[in-house]
């Protein structure tokens, strides 16, 4: 069983960037610069976008931080995107998600300038991406890619089962999979909640890309010998034998499947952290496509 490392496999990442950075500042070039909005104070929601500032500062990047109060209007966001659309000094930003109740996510997502969408979540980028055009993949599904092709995992004629249909992994994942590409040319089945027989699908899957947020879910029973699994469930469950009073579970359960794989992610250390690696990513690259 081969462990894919993604806490290394996201620091060489950001080694890298950090290294295209210097070259980008000897050259009197423009520092990429990355701006967050979080509305609101989930736990959870302020834990990422912290570390994600925390890793722009690691490569060199300008980070900013918007924060705004929980009751603050759609409107009042809506502003605050539109200041940031014209803002030259801003290459990307993201809006963290989930946004409180009352606020239209959609409506939210949309008025993001595209340029500048390094979530990929734009409708425009969204179908950009379906079409294998160039643009911005979100950062979870081009982090798994990134993964599977620094480990040299074969996906071409492959059966890939992904579980989970979100527009945020899911979704992006079965059809980045299916794709001619480098980390591509899979047959692909999606899975989710009205599926039928299940177990007779992941058996069948030579990759498993689990995805639906309900811990320890996949079991070895469900699996084949010599699978690939990757974990992006991150499920946060109550333990006092912890500082932080919790821990976390993936979707599936690593001490069981591990003994029947090929190459599995561990969480956390596994696709966590290659996320913020290729938000990094992204950013640079809207910073290189504005200032050609
Ligand atoms: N919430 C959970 N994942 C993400 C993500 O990739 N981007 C944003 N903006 N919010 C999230």
């Amino acid at each position: 069983m081969i462990l894919l490392d993604g806490k290394k496999t996201a620091a060489d990442i950001k080694e890298e960037i950090a290294l295209e950075v210097r070259e980008l500042k000897n050259r009197g070039r423009k520092t990429p610069h990355l701006a967050a909005i979080i509305v609101g104070s989930n736990g959870a929601s302020i834990t990422y976008v912290n570390a994600k500032v925390k890793a722009c500062e690691r490569v060199g990047f300008e980070s900013t931080l918007i924060r705004l109060t929980e009751n603050t209007t759609e409107e009042d966001l809506l502003n605050e995107i539109a200041i940031l659309n014209v803002d030259k000094d801003i290459d990307g930003f993201i809006v963290q998600l989930p946004l409180p109740e009352h606020i239209d996510e959609q409506k939210i997502l949309m008025a993001v300038a595209p340029n500048k969408d390094v979530d990929g979540f734009h409708p425009t980028n969204v179908g950009k991406m379906a079409l294998n055009l160039p643009t911005f993949i979100s950062a979870t599904p081009f982090g798994i890619l990134e993964l599977l092709d620094r480990y040299n995992v074969q996906t071409s004629g492959k059966h890939v089962v992904v579980l989970g249909r979100s527009h945020i992994v899911g979704s992006p994942m079965s059809i980045l999979l299916s794709q001619k590409r480098k980390i591509g040319n899979a047959t692909v089945t999606m899975c989710h909640s009205r599926s039928k027989n299940l177990k007779k699908l992941t058996l069948q899957a030579d990759i498993i890309i689990a995805a639906i947020g309900i811990p320890e879910f996949l079991k070895s029973d469900m699996v084949k010998d010599n699978v690939t699994v990757i974990d992006v469930g991150i499920t946060r469950v109550g333990d006092s034998s912890k500082k932080s009073g919790y821990r976390l579970l993936g979707d599936v359960d690593f001490d069981e499947v591990s003994k029947k794989a090929n190459f599995i992610t561990p969480v956390p250390g596994g696709v966590g952290p290659m996320t913020i690696a290729m938000l990094l990513k992204n950013t640079l690259l809207a910073c290189e496509r504005s200032n050609k």
